[in-house]
C-alpha cells in the first residue's frame, strides 16, 4: 500500500467515516470516488441535519405566524449565515441563495450585465471557461449588440497573462473567469486579476464551483464584485448554491425574476422590491437543500480548508505522478498551479470505454467534455478522462485507478 505523508492525522483517515456512500462496493470492487467534480458526496452531517429538517422543521419561510414556520425560516437564515461566514462575506445581505452556480451567473448577466450593456461594449472570459461561464454571455452579448471576447490559453492549460492584460481595455464591461477550470484543474490568479481590473473600474465575477471545495475563499480579501458557486460540489446537496454580490451592486441592480418573497408591496400600479438579499430571492426557495448547505459549510469550517488544501495538493501531485508513469497516458492540464483535476486519454481508448472499463473495476471518474467543449476544442480531442479528487480521497484511490487504468490497456492491446 502507498504510503503517503499528508499531515500528522491524514485527512482522508480523519474523514472517510463521515461519509456513508464511500463505503460501498461498486461492481464486487470496494468504490473508489474520483467523479467530485461533477458532484462531491455529503457527509452523515449534512445528510442528518436535512432529514432533521424535514422530519421535524419543514414549513414555508419567511411567511408563517406558526411554530414550524419560525424553525424553517431560522434554519434557512442561519444557513446563510454560516455561507457568510464561510466565504468571509462582510454582509449576509450579499449572499443571494440560488439553484447552483449557474443561476448565479445567470443573474448578475440579466441583472448587472444586460442593463448596462449596449453596442462596442465587451465582457471578458477565459477559453477555459464552464459552458455555465460562456453562455449566459452569449445571450446577453445577443440581447444587447455587446461583444464577447476570450483571452487564449497555452498548451498546459494555464491563462496567457500578457494577452489577457491586453484585452483589459475600457469598454470592457466585466471579466467572468473561472476560479479553478473544471475540465483542467487550472488555478486562474484571480486575485491579480481582480486587482488589475479594479485600476481600470471594471467589475469582476469569479466562478468559485470548483474553488469553494478545495481551498480557502475569502472573497472581501479577493476583493471581487461577484462570487458564484454550488452547494453539491462542497459535500452539500444538489439545486442550492450562492451568488456573492458586492451590496452596493446588488442594490442598483433590478429583480432577476418576478414573483412571491422578492416584494415589500405590489399593487396593479406598481411593485415595490423587497431589501437586500431578497430582493433576488423569488418563490419558494430549496429550504432543505440551503439548510444541508450551511450544514456543509460548517464541516468544511470544522475540518479546515488550509488542511484540505494542503492534504489535495499533495495527493493531486501523487496523481499526475503515477498517471504520467502509463504508458500511452496524455496528460492534459498540467499548469503549475493546479487543484485536485486531472484529464488524461489513454491510447486510443475512448474516454467513455475507458470510464465504463473503470466503473466495472469500481473506480468512478467523469468522461466526455466536462461542458467545456471550447476546452477540448483547444486541445484537439472531442472528450478526456477526468479524476478529481476530494478531502476524503488518498493514495489507495489513486493506485487503484492506474491499476484499473493499466487493466483497461490490457483489454484493449
Ligand atoms: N460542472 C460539473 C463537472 O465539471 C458537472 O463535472
Amino acid at each position: 500500500m502507498t504510503q503517503l505523508q499528508v499531515s500528522n492525522v491524514p485527512l482522508d483517515t480523519e474523514c472517510r467515516p463521515d461519509f456513508p456512500a464511500l463505503h460501498q462496493d461498486v461492481n464486487a470492487h470496494p468504490l473508489v470516488y474520483l467523479d467530485n467534480a461533477a458532484s462531491a458526496q455529503q457527509p452523515s452531517t449534512v445528510i442528518d441535519t436535512v432529514a432533521h429538517y424535514q422530519r421535524h422543521d419543514h414549513a414555508n419561510v419567511h411567511r408563517g405566524v406558526h411554530t414550524l414556520s419560525y424553525r424553517a425560516t431560522d434554519a434557512y437564515e442561519g444557513a446563510r449565515d454560516k455561507i457568510q461566514s464561510f466565504i468571509n462575506a462582510g454582509s449576509r445581505s450579499e449572499i443571494v441563495l440560488t439553484s447552483g452556480t449557474t443561476e448565479s451567473i445567470n443573474l448578475v448577466a440579466q441583472s448587472y450585465c444586460r442593463p448596462r450593456l449596449a453596442p462596442g461594449d465587451k465582457i471578458l472570459i477565459s477559453h477555459l471557461e464552464h459552458h455555465s461561464n460562456i453562455v449566459p454571455w452569449q445571450l446577453v452579448c445577443e440581447q444587447t449588440g455587446a461583444e464577447l471576447i476570450v483571452a487564449p490559453i497555452n498548451d498546459k492549460g494555464e491563462l496567457i497573462i500578457d494577452a489577457f492584460d491586453k484585452l483589459l481595455t475600457d469598454d470592457v464591461c466585466l471579466i467572468a473567469i473561472a476560479h479553478v477550470s473544471n475540465a483542467l484543474g487550472t488555478v486562474l490568479p484571480v486575485k491579480d486579476i481582480i486587482a488589475k481590473a479594479k485600476s481600470r473600474g471594471i467589475a469582476v465575477l469569479i466562478d468559485g464551483a470548483q474553488g469553494v471545495p478545495h481551498m480557502q475563499i475569502d472573497v472581501q480579501d479577493l476583493d471581487c464584485d461577484f462570487y458564484a458557486f454550488s452547494g453539491h460540489k462542497m459535500f452539500g446537496p444538489t439545486g442550492v448554491g450562492v451568488l456573492f454580490g458586492r451590496e452596493a451592486l446588488l442594490d442598483a441592480m433590478p429583480p432577476y425574476q418576478g414573483g412571491g418573497d422578492m416584494i415589500l408591496e405590489v399593487s396593479f400600479d406598481g411593485t415595490t422590491y423587497n431589501d437586500l438579499p431578497y430582493k433576488f430571492e423569488a418563490g419558494t426557495p430549496n429550504i432543505s437543500g440551503v439548510v444541508g448547505f450551511g450544514a456543509a459549510a460548517d464541516y468544511l469550517q470544522s475540518v479546515g480548508m488550509a488542511r484540505i488544501a494542503q492534504h489535495e495538493r499533495q495527493l493531486l501531485d501523487y496523481m499526475m505522478q503515477k498517471l504520467g508513469e502509463i504508458d500511452g497516458i496524455r496528460l492534459i492540464g498540467t499548469a503549475a498551479e493546479k487543484a485536485s483535476v486531472q484529464s488524461f486519454l489513454v491510447d486510443d481508448i475512448h474516454p467513455h470505454d475507458l470510464g465504463t472499463i473503470l466503473d466495472h473495476q469500481g473506480v468512478a471518474i467523469r468522461t466526455g467534455h466536462h461542458c467545456a467543449m471550447p476546452v477540448m476544442d483547444f486541445f484537439g480531442v472531442p472528450g478526456t478522462a477526468r479524476a478529481s479528487l476530494a478531502l476524503y480521497n488518498n493514495a489507495d484511490d489513486v493506485d487503484r485507478l492506474v491499476d484499473a487504468i493499466s487493466n483497461a490497456r490490457r483489454i484493449f492491446t
